[in-house]
């Protein structure tokens, strides 16, 4: 049973909360002292002297208009099997006041005589829930004891992604609906998904049907393919927004669509390579036809506004990696006009920066060398995605079966991924680490490469660079990962 410490089953040193000079003191991370067990890290830790038990029932102020902070706590209170009732003597109380000095997604979370989250937004508030479900156990107990502690927290950056290739393995929305649930624990917050690439295309589009009746068909070495209709993904971002996750289309153009051409050959010029659905995994072959305008751009406006209707985000990825052509700019900058014109705006890959994108775009930096000053003298924000931190369809360790290893023989490990240093490069908005899923054939496959290298990123992107430290956060991971089982993650390591 898991009864007192916060850090349940790990190292949790309680002289720590009653030694005289550690107590309302801010306890810096790299203290090895420190018990809060939480990924990412909060910004500001002030600890309370003393304890606050919690047993069966809660008193719940909410704030109104929050639901995303509603449902949480609601959830994490019925898994804990603690109830609510107005005559308890504890209440966790929300506040939202849009005058407090915190970012959008910034929160307070104070426990004392009771539990206090504050913020200027329901997101904020959600974003507290997480952190006080990490303080708790991962699973119900009799009863529980928390550390008093006053934290004020917020991200680093704003955008703290990963990215899931769903074209060449097709993933179920139920797995994309129980990511949303995983990566909001670690307050990430961009699911950007890879929709299509040559060996599928994944989202419905009303005007042109034959791309999910022929070009889902497929998928990497056969076995069938699917797709998500636009009801289905609907109901995925509404799901997503409740967990304070957007959701990212991308339609990678104008290569890697073989699956497009298959479906509709008038998109190739006459002399393509193929004109048949593709199950390999060869890439950088494929194209639009750049010489035929008149056909390819009323495809890219009926695809990109069938796209903003059912994504409320603001950023529409285009792809446009791994394709050389003379008429390759002139065709991100037309795309980019259209996402304008939509009213929305452009993400893409590094290669982007060959157009002249509307400085409000971002560029996805994935190759671990690339010039990209052109864009930044253009003050073009970037997500980090460089190959050799970040792409987990490489190992965790060297040699792991069936991941890659162009990128760097060495695989992917977790201490590679948490010694990434966003600050050393201008202009960041963000990172975010891509699942290429060539080799990744189910879900357990998925939640080996995801998890724990995810939770790696989600530090590197919320926390300050000073509270950032390796064997910390390690040995704050190996309490974690009970929240992990509980979620019932197949994660690396298990
Ligand atoms: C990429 O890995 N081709 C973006």
């Amino acid at each position: 049973m898991c009864v007192l410490q916060l850090a349940c089953g790990g190292k949790s040193d309680s002289s720590a909360r009653t030694s005289p000079e550690l107590t309302s003191t801010h306890i810096a991370l790299a203290s090895s002292l420190s018990p809060f067990n939480l990924i990412p890290y909060p910004q500001e830790l002030t600890v309370i002297e003393g304890q606050l038990a919690l047993s069966e029932t809660v008193k719940l102020v909410l704030a109104d208009n929050t639901p995303a902070s509603t449902q949480a706590i609601t959830k994490l209170l019925n898994h804990l099997q603690l109830s609510v009732s107005d005559e308890s003597t504890l209440t966790i109380r929300f506040n939202l006041d849009p005058s407090l000095s915190l970012t959008e997604e910034g929160y307070q979370l104070r426990i004392d005589e009771g539990i206090e989250i504050s913020a200027v937004s329901d997101v904020g508030l959600f974003y507290g829930v997480q952190t006080l479900r990490q303080l708790l156990p991962a699973q119900a107990s009799a009863n529980y004891v928390l550390p008093k502690v006053d934290i004020t927290d917020q991200p680093r950056y704003a955008w703290r992604g990963s990215m899931i290739d769903v074209a060449r393995h097709f993933i179920s929305i139920d797995y994309l609906k129980r990511h949303v649930e995983r990566m909001a624990l670690f307050k990430l917050n961009k699911l950007h998904l890879h929709l299509t690439d040559d060996q599928g295309w994944r989202i419905e589009i009303k005007a042109y049907p034959k791309l999910t009746s022929i070009g889902a068909k497929t998928q990497v070495n056969g076995g069938g393919g699917g797709f998500y209709s636009q009801e289905q993904m609907r109901d995925l971002v509404a799901f997503a927004q409740l967990h304070g996750v957007e959701i990212i289309p991308e339609i990678d153009m104008p290569g890697h669509i073989q699956a497009a051409i298959a479906s509709y050959n008038e998109l190739a010029c006459e002399d393509a390579k193929s004109f048949e659905l593709y199950e390999g995994m060869q890439v950088g072959w494929s194209s639009l036809c750049l010489d035929k305008p008149e056909i390819i751009y009323p495809f890219v406006t009926s695809v990109l506004s069938e796209l903003v209707d059912i994504f409320p985000t603001q950023y529409i990825h285009i792809g446009g990696d791994e394709i050389e052509h003379v008429r390759y700019a002139e065709f991100i900058e037309r795309t980019d006009n259209i996402l304008q014109n939509l009213g929305r705006k452009t993400i893409a890959w590094e290669e982007a920066s060959k157009g002249e994108l509307h400085s409000d775009s971002l560029l996805q930096l994935w190759n671990d060398e690339y010039d990209i000053q052109s864009a930044i003298d253009r003050n073009i924000h970037l997500v980090l995605s460089r190959c050799s931190y970040t792409y987990f369809d490489h190992g965790n360790v060297a040699g792991q079966e069936n991941t890659f290893d162009w990128c760097t023989k060495d695989g992917v490990s977790l201490a590679r991924v948490y010694s990434f240093k966003p600050e050393n490069y201008p202009l960041v908005v963000g990172i975010e680490a891509p699942l290429w899923t060539e080799m990744v054939v189910d879900e357990a496959g998925a939640d080996n490469r995801l998890w724990p290298r995810l939770s790696a990123i989600a530090e590197v992107a919320w926390s300050a660079e000073k509270h950032r430290d390796f064997a910390q956060f390690k040995q704050r991971l190996s309490v974690i990962k009970t929240h992990l089982d509980a979620l019932q993650i197949n994660y690396y390591g298990k």
